[in-house]
């Protein structure tokens, strides 16, 4: 295993990570079919064999897996050990049906730490700093794979999980952490809470936020970095893959993410052809694991969207960009592709707009129709409201091409989150 001692010191040459990759590949491949019937069926009909993959490339050759391969193999299917060595269970909610489950052995718990732990270096956090977690703790992988990642590192952990703002604000002024692990949404609801409790986030300990779970932008770094003292840093993951730490931003260069590429292996494949592109070109994240035992995933479309780029800070392990949107998250409204991040952007940029939006879609004719829920920082009268409204409607309209209605609330007019935000309201075919 990579240690972050090998990272820091830039130790892990490019060619000796891509001979590992392959060498793991073809284990993973292997195991894959032996011991998971789904792969075993889906290989044999497309024809491919694990050793049909002499060269990373060859990768390309195999199915892509997707989430309704796993829920079709709900619960255990896809699992590539006996029950009895699978140690834990985690579940993504899903909005519609049965969760996917994914399930872990110690050595596969013992990895995610790991990475976990590189992730939190690579944000800047050092062991013996007090991490405070509020990712929700239980099925959602967040929580716990912060918790055991910090502590792998060395950290003094503070499980708080998510909710009760009010005693987040508190634990934060006594335990005087210097990392907050949280969705970047909820995070925001801790700093209003802040504001409310007349507390200075500039005067608190907190010195690094490592930001994930959900999409946010280059603005809402600014937003969070202006409004504290913090470094807003972006971590990825999901829990198909293992859950967070799958690639992180390092605090010293905040351009993305980078991919811990000798677990995961990503490549960026044309959304529609399902075709694989070249490094720099946008498309749909695809991973497969390369040490995973319990639940090994082979070309899992993530419907994430993003490019990948050479590597920076960690020269061997490519860059993914911020991912910003999903596939599943893309409106088409009057015929044009809108993600909510399009939208958030442009709400940052509006003096007087908090960044607490939903979008919501209807369809009162043929056609679909985008309203905009926005909060003003400050309760608005009529007139002031009309300008905000215009200002955002006018930046949209320029910028992402489509016209949106804006509705202009008040201060805490839309519900809070806890964890990962709801951005899109669909209320077509509700009679909408
Ligand atoms: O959200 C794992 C996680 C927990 C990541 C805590 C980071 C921090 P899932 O619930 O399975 O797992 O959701 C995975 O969330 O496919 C993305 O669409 C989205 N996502 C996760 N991290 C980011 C990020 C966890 N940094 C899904 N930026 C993924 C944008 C993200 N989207």
């Amino acid at each position: 295993m990579l240690e972050i001692t090998d990272l820091v010191r830039g130790t892990v040459a490019p060619e000796q990570l891509r001979r590992l990759q392959l060498q793991r590949l073809r284990t993973t491949l292997q195991r894959a079919y032996d011991d998971v019937e789904h792969y075993r069926r889906a290989w044999d009909l497309a024809g491919v064999r694990p050793q049909d993959c002499s060269m990373l490339q060859d990768l390309s050759r195999f199915p892509f897996t997707t989430k309704a391969d796993l829920r079709d193999n709900y619960p255990f299917g896809m699992f590539a050990v006996p029950r009895e060595d699978v140690v834990r269970l985690h579940a993504s909610s899903g909005t519609t049906g049965r969760p996917t489950v994914v399930g872990y052995t110690s050595a596969d718990l013992d990895v995610w730490a790991e990475v976990v732990a590189r992730s939190i270096w690579a944000a800047g956090g050092r062991p013996g700093d007090v991490c405070h977690v509020a990712y929700g703790y239980g099925l959602f992988t967040g929580g716990l794979g912060a918790h055991y990642g910090a502590e792998r590192l060395g950290c003094t952990v503070v499980p708080v999980s998510g909710g009760m703002t009010e005693r987040q604000v508190q634990l934060i002024v006594d335990f005087a952490p210097r990392i907050i692990m949280v969705t970047p949404s909820y995070f925001l609801a801790i700093l209003d809470q802040m504001d409310r409790q007349g507390i200075d986030p500039r005067g608190t300990s907190l010195d690094i936020g490592i930001f994930g779970a959900e999409p946010w932008t280059a603005d809402m770094r600014r937003e969070i970095e202006s409004r504290t003292s913090m470094h807003a840093v972006d971590i990825y993951g999901l829990s198909e893959v293992i859950g967070p730490g799958v690639s992180q931003e390092s605090v010293e260069t905040k351009d993305g993410l980078h991919v811990w590429e000798d677990h995961f292996y990503p490549e960026v494949i044309d959304p529609i052809t399902g075709e694989v592109l070249p490094d720099g070109e946008r498309g749909e994240l695809v991973f497969t694991s390369l040490t995973k035992e319990a639940m090994p995933v082979v070309r899992y479309r993530t419907r994430d969207l993003t490019r990948l780029l050479p590597g920076t800070a960690y020269p061997a392990f490519r860059r993914m960009e911020k991912v910003t949107g999903r596939t599943d998250d893309m409106m088409i409204v009057r015929g044009v592709n809108v993600f909510p991040t399009q939208v958030e952007e442009q709400i940052l940029r509006v003096d007087g707009l908090s960044p607490h939006y939903l979008c919501v879609l209807t369809r009162p004719g043929r056609m679909d129709e985008l309203t905009v829920r926005v909060e003003a920082t400050v309760s608005p009268d009529d007139h002031r409201r009309d300008e905000l409204r215009e200002q955002l409607a006018r930046r949209v309209k320029d910028s992402v091409g489509v016209t949106v209605d804006v509705e202009v609330l008040d201060p805490d007019g839309l519900e809070r989150s806890l964890g990962k935000a709801k951005r899109i309201e669909d209320k077509r075919g509700a009679g909408g």
